[in-house]
């Protein structure tokens, strides 16, 4: 690599500088930076100027270096979306008539270091791995920044590898026998308990979305190495590989947005998923593409103050080449 290079924490994350447009479209600069990707446990940023002026094929092209670009435009999501393109706009940019342009959530902006690691008592921050609950979930994201506030909206990682890794040899064979049930109706009824209003699944939707079970410790399918996975919203019980599922569990998971105890055995985990020996907090600057793999990573969104600042992010969601195939 011609490039400055440097490591984010240990083994975990790189960041690539004076990268330039006709780097990321230089298939053996692609090549060495995925498989960089791959050895630094799936965290990867690339940086420099020139990037900041990276038109939407341009970043299309770098995405799929580490995945298949999905192409989910949905008619309902346009105003969010970069015209023409399957690019999520992330952020508080408005229009002229000031309406929002992009896909914004207030979020609670990091006081200390300190908070980066999560705290069970304010469930913050909220750490997760994306969409365990599709069939086929999302191999990784890459997010490319256009415009950031001078502090805040920091990105937040947790190397889940190196955290397996590091458990003893009888919690690393208890978690190996388990998986997670993921459900998108049990994730929207647990935010309606908070968010008035949130659009719940009909039983049709329901039906259409059935629960996805993934495992504890996966395996990652290049490397081979094994990490903590499946925990988010839609997380909503723990169970050994292959157990059946009572359907009265279900429903009150689903319907009434209940989570099974179970899922303690790995949100217990996350105070020391996220400590310090394992974590990478990103402050973006315009230009930075940062790819992650939710195969061996976690990751978490802080606030900033959007009164006074604009951030401009766009992301686009990477799928596994061979199960979209497949699908
Ligand atoms: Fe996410």
């Amino acid at each position: 690599m011609q490039h400055k290079t440097t490591a984010l924490n240990g083994a975990f994350g790189l960041m690539i500088e004076g990268v330039t447009r006709s780097d990321i479209e230089d298939s053996t600069f692609q090549n060495e930076v995925h498989d960089l990707w791959t050895d630094n446990g799936g965290l990867v940023a690339v940086r420099g100027a020139d990037l900041a002026e990276a038109s939407p094929a341009q970043f299309m092209t770098w995405s799929s270096v580490f995945g298949m670009v999905e192409d989910a435009s949905l008619a309902s999501r346009q105003n969010r979306m970069v015209p023409g393109t399957p690019i999520l706009r992330i952020g508080n940019i408005k229009d002229e008539a000031g309406n929002l342009k992009a896909s914004f959530a207030k979020g609670v902006p990091l006081t200390s270091n300190a908070d980066i690691q999560y705290n069970p008592e304010t469930r913050r921050p909220v750490w997760h791995t994306d969409s365990t609950f599709r069939q086929n979930p999302p191999i990784g994201s890459v997010f490319h920044c256009r415009q950031a506030p001078p502090e805040g909206a920091e990105t937040l990682f947790a190397d889940t590898r190196q955290a397996y890794a590091g458990l003893d040899a009888e919690t690393k064979a208890r978690l190996d026998e388990l998986e997670a049930v993921c459900s998108l109706a049990h994730h929207d009824k647990k935010i309606s308990l908070y968010t008035p209003g949130y659009p719940l699944l009909n039983e049709e939707e329901r039906a259409a979305n059935p629960p996805n079970r993934v495992p504890i410790v996966l395996e990652h399918p290049v490397s081979g190495v094994p990490a903590l996975y499946g925990l988010n919203s839609s997380t909503c019980a723990v169970v050994r590989k292959g157990e059946p599922i009572d359907p009265a569990g279900l429903d009150k998971w689903d319907l009434e947005g209940i989570e099974d105890e179970s899922v303690l055995i790995i949100r217990d985990l996350l105070p020391y998923i996220t400590g310090p020996d394992f974590t990478v907090k990103w402050s973006w600057q315009p230009g930075d593409m940062v790819a992650w793999d939710n195969r061996t990573t976690m990751h978490a969104a802080t606030g900033f103050d959007d009164e006074r600042y604009t951030r401009e992010m766009w992301r686009l969601t990477l799928l596994d080449r061979v199960a979209a195939k497949a699908a």
